[in-house]
């Protein structure tokens, strides 16, 4: 069952009903204000950081989930309506949701009135637009109230929903009504050590307006029936101490046919130190007032649609495909990209799901991010690599995530991911394979942020890749520390505390708890930075990291190989893990995607553990992390022993994984087998199932619930997931087999039998491939009408390249 529609044309999904199994989001913004919106116009809004400079609130774990957030009411007659249901709940004559690159539009009527509310973050503004457009369809005059309301948060996300003895005393708003608008202005803390407010604001003189929360709403009474909606009035509050809020009223008056519009902005502006005030106590509102004039016009609000479609259009236009395969041209030319811009800025931070207030930036999480985006903005993802790099400590060991606000590690969690320095080259040859700038390894860059500690970004990747080699156990496997990728297999945390976060304890450092799939990442990156040094001109060290990589590969095929998979690991006894000598846990998804991407035992190994993969780990939906799932806690194993059968990394469909055994098909030439995973999870080809998985079908989430699990199919964690970077790789550089490299642009597709060819457009080097790929007798590739022998299109130098591929 599906719940709505993709609009490929407008690159929008609409949803035709507002009770979608959970709340459906989008991400609005993509510098350094960011918005969350769902399909019924619930969500938050933060500057850079949603943990430190959290600007509205939202009520995670809520009932109903999503009340709350910029909440729009209309008073007609005895009627009180949102265009995008909630906040009012009552149900409308008609109701849409597009959720489009950037901006989300709700189209709701109700007796006789249409609104149309679209919402936004202007490209370069620190702002949320909301647009609402009301026509009156009916044949008799209308005189509406329209109220609109947003919740400030005090600032820091933790403090707003822990510290109440303090949090009520604080709030403070300023109100300003000239110029023909209205604006409250939330100030909290501004007297004293915060020089950043935000403010909301109507572009009209409002005729009533409420700060203080409680006032507005009324006691008993939620977000779907204020006191003052009910009463058609405000009252005026002025919010001191408790919770601050905007609420604006405008009564309009509509003849038949006639329609008005309002423009709403919630800003949030950092004046600097000796900048604060403009008289004692009153805000210095210079620059709200610049954003406010900048916007305050239906046109200029749309003049900032058009900016914000069109720089969509430009990026997505650096990869397009046309396959024949409608789902996937829409998940590569649309939303798959979007969604990797989306990990981009958010990493695991800020969603739903994702409080925004405990995990920030993550050290593995933002690498691999970067493999969906490199091609996107070079220049954005160049800098991201280096406030990676700043957060690791000078043995190659690093903090496992830092916050964006101050780029600092975060030492609550603090180091000992054993995979996480790898990630570092991952993602770094991947960047430079994209732009040819081999300029960023000389960057300076310091150790743990601290000054004077820069070396060249090489430098980092080396010791990254010298830490591995240094730290092995007694299989001379890599050890896995406190985990590896699989954060939930804790070989050395023998936890029996309650609420002992698995992350960090580890209690039972016994030296010899080894990760074979960490052996996997290091043959493949380990060869990827000697190629690196090699092309260079550095062949002694390539040669020394080829002779690390061959050991530890020779480990591989020694330890790491069971027979029919290759193993996970090896316990802190020295036991195997994901072996058939273990009763529960017998195969592990990880080490077979990545073993086999990094090509350990040849084809022939391969292909034997990725059939095992698909023999006991494969559901219609994918491939599980495990089988079979652990029946009961095993202290040995950590968190992954503690979730119910089916659920996250105890044998979900963990999605993540699920692309490396795509391009590890891929690396054995199993076209069919890489288009028949690739499809079983991604969004458009499950859009039907939507009852059943859940979760938005425009983008990846984290789990789908297992085989064990009760909720089969269910998925859960939407957005913040590394599946989509991994996916896009998946599909662009596996199935489609469009590679950037160091020297050219390789194509090398590996497709299903039921695809014919297709025709694509890749902006490589500054120079747009438009690339046919068909079957045919004559196997090979010209390149602007030459034969070229090989699979590598030439850098050029031209504006564009024509390639046609015969397979
Ligand atoms: C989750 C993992 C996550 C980890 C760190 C665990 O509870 O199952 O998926 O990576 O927490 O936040
Ligand atoms: C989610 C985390 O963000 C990621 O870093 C980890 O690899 C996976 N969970 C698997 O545990």
């Amino acid at each position: 069952m599906k719940y709505g529609y993709f609009d490929d044309d407008a690159r929008e999904y609409v949803i035709t009903r507002p009770d979608t199994p959970l709340p459906w989001i989008n991400y609005l913004g993509s510098d350094g204000f960011f918005s969350l919106i769902s399909n019924t116009c619930g969500g938050y809004s933060f500057y850079k950081d949603a943990k430190l400079r959290r600007i509205t609130r939202f009520r995670y774990n809520n009932v109903p989930h999503d009340d709350g957030g910029r909440c729009f009411w209309i008073a007609d007659g005895d009627a009180v309506w949102s265009p995008a249901f909630l906040p009012a709940k009552t149900p409308l004559d008609s109701y849409i949701c597009r959720h489009g690159l950037g901006y989300s539009v709700f189209e709701g009527s109700k007796d006789g009135v249409s609104a149309s509310l679209t919402v936004t973050v202007p490209r370069g503004t620190d702002a949320e637009l909301s647009k609402l457009v009301l026509e009156n369809r009916s044949g008799s005059e209308k005189r509406l109230s329209v109220y609109s309301a947003v919740e400030f948060c005090l600032w820091n996300a933790v403090d707003d929903s822990t510290n109440f003895q303090r949090n009520w005393n604080i709030g403070e708003v300023e109100l300003e009504f000239s110029d023909g608008r209205s604006t409250v202005y939330h100030k909290t803390e501004y007297r004293e050590r915060r020089d950043h407010y935000a403010f909301y604001s109507v572009n009209a003189p409002a005729d009533g307006f409420d700060t203080d929360r409680d006032s507005f709403l009324g006691r008993f009474r939620g977000w779907s029936e204020p006191a003052a909606v009910e009463r058609r009035t405000s009252f005026g509050s002025v919010a001191s101490g408790w919770a601050p809020i905007a609420a604006l009223r405008n009564d309009i008056v509509l003849a038949p046919g006639e329609s008005k519009t309002l423009v709403y902005m919630l800003g949030y502006v950092e004046n600097g130190e000796d900048d604060k005030f403009s008289a004692p106590g009153i805000i210095n509102k210079e620059k709200a007032h610049a954003m406010l004039s900048a916007f305050d016009t239906p046109e200029r609000f749309g003049a900032a649609m058009d900016e914000l479609k069109a720089y969509w259009s430009k990026l997505l236009s650096r990869f397009e495909v046309r396959s024949g395969e409608e789902k996937l041209d829409r998940m590569v030319n649309i939303w798959n990209q979007y969604q990797c811009m989306v990990t981009f800025n958010m990493s695991r931070s800020a969603s739903y799901y994702e409080s925004g207030t405990g995990r920030g930036m993550g050290f593995r999480d933002s690498c691999q991010d970067l493999l969906g985006f490199v091609h996107m903005i070079p220049e954005r993802a160049r800098e991201r690599i280096i406030d990676i790099a700043s957060i690791q400590f000078a043995d190659g060991s690093t903090y496992h995530q830092y916050q964006p606000l101050t780029k600092r590690g975060n030492a609550d969690i603090g180091s000992g991911f054993n995979d996480d320095p790898l990630w570092l080259v991952a993602c770094t040859c991947a960047y430079i394979r994209e732009t040819g700038d081999f300029s960023i390894l000389e960057e300076p860059t310091p150790f743990n942020n601290e000054p004077g500690s820069e070396v060249p970004l090489m430098e980092h990747l080396e010791r990254s890749l010298n830490y591995t080699v240094t730290h092995r156990g007694p299989h001379g496997l890599p050890l896995i520390g406190r985990a590896d990728w699989n954060d939930c297999l804790n070989l050395n945390c023998f936890s029996r505390t309650p609420g002992e976060s698995f992350q960090t304890c580890s209690n039972f450092e016994s030296g010899k708890a080894e990760s074979v799939f960490i052996a996997g990442m290091f043959v493949k990156y380990g060869r990827e930075y000697a190629e690196l040094l090699e092309r260079m001109g550095r062949n002694d060290e390539a040669a020394g990291m080829l002779a690390s990589v061959a050991d530890i590969e020779k480990a591989v095929l020694e330890h790491g190989w069971d027979g029919e998979w290759f193993r996970r690991a090896y316990d802190a006894f020295g036991r195997p893990v994901g072996s058939s000598e273990n009763d529960e846990g017998k195969i592990y998804i990880e080490p077979q995607g990545f073993c086999v991407m990094a090509g350990i035992g040849g084809c022939e190994y391969g292909r034997r553990a990725l059939a095992s993969a698909e023999r006991y780990l494969g559901n219609d939906f994918g491939l599980e992390v495990l089988s079979p799932c652990y029946t009961e806690y095993h202290e040995h194993l950590g968190e992954i022993s503690s979730y119910p059968p089916g659920y996250k990394e105890n044998g979900s469909v963990f999605c993540h994984n699920n692309p490396w055994v795509t391009l590890a098909y891929c690396r054995v030439r199993d076209g069919e087998g890489a288009f028949r995973l690739y499809t079983r999870n991604a969004p458009a080809y499950i859009e039907d199932k939507s009852e059943i998985h859940r979760t938005e079908p425009y983008c990846y989430s984290q789990t789908i619930a297992g085989r064990n699990a009760r909720t089969y199919g269910e998925a859960k964690n939407s957005w913040l997931t590394g599946t989509a970077a991994w996916s896009f790789a998946a599909v662009s550089q596996g199935i489609l087999g469009i590679r950037p490299d160091y020297d050219g642009l390789v194509i090398d597709p590996c497709l299903p039998g039921s695809m014919d060819g297709f025709e694509l457009r890749r902006l490589f080097r500054g120079t747009r491939y438009e690339i046919t790929v068909r079957r045919g007798e004559n196997k090979g590739m010209t390149v602007d009408g030459r034969p070229v022998p090989g699979n590598k299109a030439p850098l050029t130098g031209a504006s564009v390249c024509r390639v046609e591929v015969v397979i």
